[in-house]
């Protein structure tokens, strides 16, 4: 199977080289556990090391700010959109209502799931995009009125990543009180997202425990694939998240 460098610093030796090609998968993860610096991560190193463009849809985190947040870990994701290599799908508008001045944006309130699919059709043949970044799932759920409409949209969007051959990060949220309640675990918001996923990866958040380990991240599933079934200290550095063995961690 062809696989996909993730270009997360650690993760494609737990997964056999990285993820399956035209594949996706699911990053779930409370509020600041990393998601968003995965998929920018998945792109940047796509775009930057792999020679694989990339389109990344933002639409909780306006693209100025994310673009200033990136450059701390030595990002430039502007020079790589110069280059035709990334592209920011602006749909922040969707949310709030203002006009975006972005190259790349769609502001329709109530958003139209169909004309998203064409403009990520669009632009992904444009930049010959290998890669794509939907942050999150949440976010693009928000105008829905109902979870049967968003997850009609969920199962939509997954089928059209599927026929274009991108290789795919979802990003969507679990409640924190599923993480360690004991209850029922869940590893998405709507209870679909996993299924149309072919992987799933879920980030956690622990505090400041003793050791230095305050995050985490476990491979869930990754179909076809012999995949780490440990849990996985992860540090945010200042090149972006990396991945420790525990034995490594301990030593940090
Ligand atoms: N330059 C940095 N160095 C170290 N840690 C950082 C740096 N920038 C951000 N972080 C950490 O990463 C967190 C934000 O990560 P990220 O935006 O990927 O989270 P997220 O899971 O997408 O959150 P949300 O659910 O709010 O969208 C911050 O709260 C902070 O703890
Ligand atoms: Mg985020």
């Amino acid at each position: 199977m062809d696989r996909v460098p993730t270009g997360i610093d650690g993760l494609d030796e737990l997964i056999e080289g990285g993820f399956p090609r035209g594949r996706t998968v699911l990053v779930s993860g409370g509020c600041g556990t990393g998601k968003s610096i995965f998929g920018i991560q998945f792109l940047y190193h796509g775009a930057a090391t792999y020679n694989e463009p990339g389109i990344y849809v933002t639409v909780d985190e306006r693209p100025e700010t994310m673009r200033q947040d990136m450059l701390r870990f030595g990002w430039d994701i502007r020079a790589l959109e110069d280059q035709g290599k990334f592209v920011v799908l602006d749909l922040t508008g969707s949310k709030t209502g203002i006009t975006s001045e972005e190259k790349y944006a769609m502001s329709s309130e109530h958003l139209d799931i169909d004309l998203l699919t064409l403009k990520v059709m669009q632009t992904a043949s444009e930049i010959g995009a290998r890669r794509i970044v939907i942050d999150s799932l949440p976010a693009l759920g928000f105008h829905m009125k109902t979870e049967e409409e968003i997850r009609a949209m969920i199962l939509k969007l997954a089928y059209m990543i599927r026929r274009s051959g991108l290789t795919a990060v979802l990003i969507s949220e679990v409640p924190e009180q599923n993480i360690s309640s004991g209850g029922p675990i869940q590893f998405s918001k709507y209870g679909v997202e996993e299924y149309v996923a072919d992987g799933v990866i879920i980030l956690h958040y622990l505090g400041n425990r003793v050791g230095g380990v305050n995050r985490t991240l476990y491979i869930r599933k990754m179909r076809g694939t012999k995949h780490s079934e440990d849990i996985i200290p992860l540090f945010i550095t200042e090149r972006g998240i990396k991945l420790t063995t525990p034995e490594e961690a301990l030593r940090i």
